[in-house]
């Protein structure tokens, strides 16, 4: 493994809500390897876009707890000024959100918006220059005729068009850590095939680190070395993303691997197949989260958490019964 860009110990995120307090994140431990890109997988509610806003510094309002340490180049983000996370954000990390709204403001021309995100990294290019990588850029990520789309508003484009426009500003900004969270979701096939191009022909360019969220396992495997799943808050099991799609070890890996493979591969249902359901993270069960799902649990797995082990120099994973 690489020397790593981030270093996220003991990460815990909870959130208040009216059932009382969501254990969104709990002891999230992972290195994001530098010039690596790593795929975050795990079905719908495992925790994959707190992980992100944690990382970006945006957890809503509604926080009630934020532990741990979130090392970027050996400064931890979490007990910087804000202002200071501000300033990496968009220069030394920018991401790619699930809702492009977030990113886009409203008011400003989308071609004025992919020009200023380029000036942080380049603030002495002439404008010219800026505006030809952003033309170039629009074209890339699919939009047609971008000479005069560049002239539009973000509501002018269409929702999948808005994404495209998210991907092509968050690449402009040649950040070391680009965050994309499922950036994909909600584009046709033919168009994510070229988003995924792009994405991996950006960043073997740059050699930017690059954290894919996504709860589908063949985006992954298209452009990802390394894969970090995530069950209801915890990482269950980290690896290179070969080894462990080809010999996952953590049960609910298992699980997930074989949904992939099997017919019944459904999108954002992955575990549609394995009896029960995630857990109430409002009342997370003592033990092991994934114990009242899991086909080799035992007694001793409801006593205490699993801790993540080594399984060989780079695998990793979180099951007392391996
Ligand atoms: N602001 C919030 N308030 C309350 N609960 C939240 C909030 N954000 C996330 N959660 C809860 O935390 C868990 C993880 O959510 P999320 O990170 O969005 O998962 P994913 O991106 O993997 O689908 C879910 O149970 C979700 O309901
Ligand atoms: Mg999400």
């Amino acid at each position: 493994m690489s020397e790593p860009l981030v270093e996220i110990r003991d990460l815990s995120v909870h959130f208040r809500t009216d059932r009382g307090t969501a254990e969104a994140l709990r002891h999230v431990s992972l290195d994001l390897g530098r010039g690596r890109a790593i795929g975050v997988v795990g079905e719908s509610g495992s925790g994959k876009s707190t992980l992100a806003a944690a990382l970006m510094r945006l957890l809503a309002a509604n926080l009630a707890r934020l532990d741990g340490s979130i090392r970027f180049e050996g400064r931890d983000l979490l007990a910087l000024p804000l202002a200071e996370t501000m300033a990496l954000r968009g220069t030394r990390f920018a991401m790619v959100f699930q809702d492009p709204m977030t990113a886009l403001n409203p008011v400003f021309t989308v071609g004025s918006q992919l020009v200023e995100f380029q000036r942080a990294r380049r603030p002495f290019a002439p404008s010219a220059e800026l505006r030809e990588r952003a033309l170039a850029m629009l074209a890339h990520v699919g939009i047609a005729d971008p000479a005069r789309r560049f002239h539009d508003y973000p509501h002018e484009f269409s929702g999948g068009m808005r994404q495209r426009v998210m991907i092509a500003a968050a690449l402009l900004t040649e950040a070391d850590l680009l965050i994309a969270d499922e950036p994909t979701t909600a584009l046709d096939p033919t168009i994510e095939a070229q988003i995924v191009a792009l994405m991996r022909h950006v960043h073997a360019e740059t050699g930017n680190t690059l954290m894919l969220i996504s709860h589908d396992l063949g985006l992954i495997s298209q452009l990802c070395d390394d894969v970090v799943v995530l069950y209801a808050g915890t990482v269950v099991e980290t690896g290179p993303m070969a080894e462990v799609f080809r010999r996952p070890l953590h049960p609910y890996t298992r699980a997930l691997v074989a949904c992939e493979i099997g017919d019944d591969k459904q999108h954002g249902d992955l575990l549609a197949s394995i009896p029960g359901e995630t857990p109430d993270l409002s009342r997370v069960p003592a033990g092991c989260i994934f114990a009242d799902r899991c086909p080799d649990a035992v007694a001793a797995c409801r006593d205490r958490v699993p801790d993540l082990r080594a399984f060989g120099p780079e695998r990793r994973a979180a099951c007392s019964r391996l």
